[in-house]
């Protein structure tokens, strides 16, 4: 993304040498692996964006925006265990390529690796961080527990829902902008509103996230398009279409979310097909909207220029049509 650009590139200078040590070979090359294997690397890029939009060198926020993109790849090599993957950026996930106890030692020893970082920052600042990471990433703890319960659950409302998101996804957004805002000394309201921003902006982000999951280019989308229909899990397209289809329709994808067949092929033609007739795409897309406009209905409230502001609205845009 065009303006992320200038960040990603010292970024991908920084997280290449981010890990200095190797034995076992079996602990950290996994995590050298994921590293290297790129991403989008959103979240690191938004921390430097915040900490230079408030006229700040971003460079003081590298070691802040490392410990973020290794809290999302450790989460991801979890997530990936966890929802049994087999694809993540277009290589094998971590547990594939090695083994499932590899992939969570790795893991564990990320998020070490991560919170390090913080020590790098002087006593106030590394303290507001770790603060605002703890507490961060134990709601993405309780949303990928949530996000689990659900697919054996029967009845989850679209809030019950949404809420899951803003946790496993959304609230690290938030904190990797407002991260931005607490190295640059901004103020606790511009530090607050960023992180709201960054917080609908990851909701609309995870809605975008199932869309594609379900309609994205198997051939780019470099993850398993079907993924969540074969796990049974209660994205915002299967919520929709319980509501909208029909009532043999609604019956039979019920049906089809209870069963966890061996060869997944006609499960997920079915209940793609559900999805298209009951106009699902269109919904996800509505309320992708909604996410995105809320986050940057709080931007007025920002300390920053008019030609950020836009600069802030038009990233929220292309991030919302990703193919990836
Ligand atoms: C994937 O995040 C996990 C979600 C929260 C949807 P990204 O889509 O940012 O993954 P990478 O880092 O670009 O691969
Ligand atoms: C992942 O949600 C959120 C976290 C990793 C915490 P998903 O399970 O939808 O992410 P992908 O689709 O595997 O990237
Ligand atoms: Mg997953
Ligand atoms: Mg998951
Ligand atoms: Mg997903």
């Amino acid at each position: 993304m065009e303006v992320l650009k200038k960040y990603n590139t010292v970024l991908a200078q920084h997280l290449e040498k981010a890990v200095s040590k190797d034995e076992p070979k079996q602990l950290y090359d996994p995590i050298k692996y994921i590293l290297s294997i790129g991403g989008k690397r959103v979240r690191p890029a938004l921390t430097l964006l915040v900490c230079d939009f408030f006229d700040t060198d971003f460079n003081k926020a590298i070691p802040a925006a490392l410990a973020v993109e290794l809290f999302h790849n450790f989460s991801l090599i979890h997530d990936d265990i966890m929802d049994d993957s087999p694809l993540r950026r277009g290589k094998q996930t971590v547990h594939e390529k090695w083994d499932v106890n590899t992939g969570i030692l790795s893991g564990d020893a990320m998020l070490i690796l991560a919170y390090r970082f913080f020590e790098e920052y002087e006593p106030a600042i590394f303290k507001e961080l770790a603060e605002l990471f703890s507490e961060t990433a134990l709601q993405v703890c309780e949303g990928q527990q949530l996000d689990i319960d659900f697919e054996t659950r029967d009845s989850v409302q679209i809030s019950e829902y949404l809420k899951m998101i803003e946790q496993k996804t959304a609230v690290l957004l938030g904190a990797a902008m407002q991260m931005g805002a607490i190295v640059a000394n901004a103020s606790k309201k511009d530090k607050e509103t960023m992180y709201e921003f960054g917080k609908n902006l990851g909701i609309a982000f995870q809605l975008q996230d199932d869309y594609l999951d379900v309609f994205g280019n198997p051939e780019t989308f470099g993850k398993q398009v079907g993924g969540d229909i074969i796990s049974n899990k209660k994205t915002f397209l299967y919520l929709m279409a319980e509501k909208r289809s029909t009532p043999s329709q609604a019956e039979e994808l019920t049906h089809l979310f209870s069963i966890n067949p061996t060869d997944p092929a006609d499960k997920i033609k079915t209940v793609r097909e559900i999805f298209i007739a009951s106009k699902t795409a269109e919904d996800t897309r509505l309320e992708i909207e909604k996410y995105s406009n809320l986050a940057y209905s709080v931007l007025y409230e920002v300390n920053i220029s008019e030609d950020k502001k836009e600069l802030l609205r038009q990233f929220g845009k292309k991030l919302m049509e990703r193919d990836v």
